[in-house]
């Protein structure tokens, strides 16, 4: 009916020949995704994931990622797809992360807006690879790669002389880390530093009779979570640990004598290691006469 009208009306102008060809170009059956980009494998790969049954698969569950894009499959050589992660017309990370999200918002995922990761530009495809039939951030080993890659720092830290066993695959990034973000500092899985510490170290924990504050508030205030040179993961060795926050303690802190001690006792405890020969419940004490943490 309207093509009949139209007609008319053209016909009447005189651009029946026109009106011809423009009846026959919109009659043209419009070229979906997969009758252009038909001979890519990598491409096709997305059928056998989760993502290639969208919205019932086919070409249509390319439009569940990239958009309609109805310029692009007018002239595709000049118009870029709605959405595009590259490598020709890549969208703003934040446009690329919003097609990902309009499925993938609850839980974790609604930690994504406000992570250091977003804020730094990063976008969902930085590290997962959607085409792949295995998105390989998914498995722990290669995770890791990937986070290496960026983060070149925490990869010298994971082999210093004490370190979390990283490398060794008894601890991931991601047993620590969301990578999509968290709701304490560092994306940690946990709240606070310590409730990360304490899901695998759960026996220090407590409630202990005789609370080491430092402990009990911050294990970074003595532990580096990565890697360090002092043993075990210590930020520093021996006495100078201490003193950082003991220099001027009840007792001299300078480990070289009894003079100053209580009792004065035997300085040989002094000499070689340091105030943990004396003070060795470092992290609390349980034991009725456990004050000052000495058993
Ligand atoms: C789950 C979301 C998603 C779906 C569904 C999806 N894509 Fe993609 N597409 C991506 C992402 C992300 C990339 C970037 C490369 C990668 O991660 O694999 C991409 C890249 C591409 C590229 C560029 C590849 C290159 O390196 O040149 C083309 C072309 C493409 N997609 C076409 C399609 C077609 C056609 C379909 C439907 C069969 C489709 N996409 C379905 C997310 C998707
Ligand atoms: C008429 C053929 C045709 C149709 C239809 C078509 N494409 Fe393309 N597409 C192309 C060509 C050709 C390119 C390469 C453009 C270039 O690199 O100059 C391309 C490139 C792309 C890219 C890569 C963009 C980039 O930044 O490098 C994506 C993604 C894409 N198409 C997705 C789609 C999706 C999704 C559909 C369906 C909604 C679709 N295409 C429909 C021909 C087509
Ligand atoms: C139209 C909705 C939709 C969009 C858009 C979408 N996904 Fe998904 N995605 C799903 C569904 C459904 C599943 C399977 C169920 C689940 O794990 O939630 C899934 C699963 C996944 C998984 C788990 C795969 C696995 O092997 O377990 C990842 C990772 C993922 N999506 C990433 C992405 C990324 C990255 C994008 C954007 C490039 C994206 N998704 C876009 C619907 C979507
Ligand atoms: C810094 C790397 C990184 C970025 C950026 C990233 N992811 Fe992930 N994603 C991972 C890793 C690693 C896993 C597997 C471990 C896990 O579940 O946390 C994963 C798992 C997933 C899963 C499967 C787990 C689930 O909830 O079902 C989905 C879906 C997903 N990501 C979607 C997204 C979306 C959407 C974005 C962007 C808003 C995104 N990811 C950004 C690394 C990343
Ligand atoms: C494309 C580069 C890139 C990749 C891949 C990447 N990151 Fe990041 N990440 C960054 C940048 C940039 C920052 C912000 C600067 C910084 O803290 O180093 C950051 C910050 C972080 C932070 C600090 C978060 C905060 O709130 O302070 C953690 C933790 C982190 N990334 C873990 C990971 C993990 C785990 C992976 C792998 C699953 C990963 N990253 C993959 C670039 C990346
Ligand atoms: C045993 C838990 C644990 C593991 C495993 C772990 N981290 Fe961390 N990470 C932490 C903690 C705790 C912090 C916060 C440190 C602080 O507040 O001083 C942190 C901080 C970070 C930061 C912020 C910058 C910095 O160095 O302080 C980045 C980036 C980071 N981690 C990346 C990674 C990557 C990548 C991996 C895997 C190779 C990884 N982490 C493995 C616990 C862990
Ligand atoms: C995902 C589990 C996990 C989390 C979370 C975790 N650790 Fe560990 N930690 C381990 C494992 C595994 C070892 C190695 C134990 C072994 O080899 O017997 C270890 C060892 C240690 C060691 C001894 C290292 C050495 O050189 O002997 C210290 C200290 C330590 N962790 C502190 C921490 C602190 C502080 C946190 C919180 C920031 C933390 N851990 C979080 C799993 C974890
Ligand atoms: C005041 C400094 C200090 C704080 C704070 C601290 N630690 Fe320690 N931690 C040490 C010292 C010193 C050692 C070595 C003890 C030794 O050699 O006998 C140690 C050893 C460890 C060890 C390995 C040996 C063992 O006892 O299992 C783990 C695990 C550990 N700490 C976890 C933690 C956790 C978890 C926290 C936070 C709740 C924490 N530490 C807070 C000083 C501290
Ligand atoms: C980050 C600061 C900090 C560090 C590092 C630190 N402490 Fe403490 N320590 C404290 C605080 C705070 C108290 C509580 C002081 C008070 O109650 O007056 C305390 C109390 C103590 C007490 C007395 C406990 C009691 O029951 O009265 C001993 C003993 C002690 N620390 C030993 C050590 C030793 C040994 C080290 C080194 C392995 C160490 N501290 C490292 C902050 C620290
Ligand atoms: C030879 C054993 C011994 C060594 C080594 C030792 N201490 Fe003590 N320290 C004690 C005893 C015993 C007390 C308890 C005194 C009391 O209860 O009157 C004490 C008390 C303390 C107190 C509590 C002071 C107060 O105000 O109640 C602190 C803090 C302390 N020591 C820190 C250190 C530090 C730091 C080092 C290492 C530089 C160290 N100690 C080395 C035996 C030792």
């Amino acid at each position: 009916m309207a093509g009949n009208h139209r007609k008319l009306l053209l016909a009447c102008c005189g651009l029946a020949l026109a009106a011809a060809g423009m009846l026959a170009h919109a009659q043209k059956p419009e070229r979906q995704c997969l009758d252009c980009h038909d001979d890519d494998e990598a491409i096709h790969a997305i059928g056998n994931t989760v993502h290639g049954s969208l919205a019932g698969g086919g070409s249509d569950s390319c439009v569940a990622c990239h958009g309609p894009s109805t310029a692009h499959k007018q002239k595709a050589t000049k118009n870029p797809p709605d959405v595009s992660f590259g490598p020709e017309w890549p969208s703003d990370p934040a446009v690329r992360s919003a097609s990902c999200q309009t499925c993938h918002n609850t839980g974790e995922h609604a930690l994504w807006t406000g992570s250091a990761h977003q804020q730094e530009n990063l976008a969902c495809d930085s590290c997962h690879d959607a085409h792949q039939q295995q998105d390989l951030v998914m498995g722990t080993q290669e995770a890791e790669k990937i986070c290496l890659d960026c983060h070149t720092q925490v990869r010298s830290e994971m082999h210093l002389p004490s370190r979390h066993p990283i490398a060794e695959g008894k601890t991931a990034c991601t047993d620590c880390h969301n990578p999509h973000g968290g709701l304490g500092e560092a994306a940690l899985q946990q709240v606070s530093v310590n409730d990360n510490c304490f899901s695998c170290h759960a026996d220090k924990r407590g409630p202990f009779l005789w609370e080491h504050p430092p402990a009990a508030e911050d294990c970074t205030l003595c532990h580096k979570p990565h890697g360090s040179v002092n043993e075990p993961l210590l930020t520093a060795r021996g006495p100078a640990l201490c003193q950082q926050c003991h220099a001027a303690a009840f007792h001299p802190s300078q480990p070289y004598g009894s003079e100053g001690l209580p009792g004065g006792r035997a300085n040989q405890n002094m000499l070689g290691k340091n105030c943990l020969n004396c003070h060795s419940q470092i992290h609390g004490s349980n034991h009725p006469s456990g004050a000052r943490l000495t058993r």
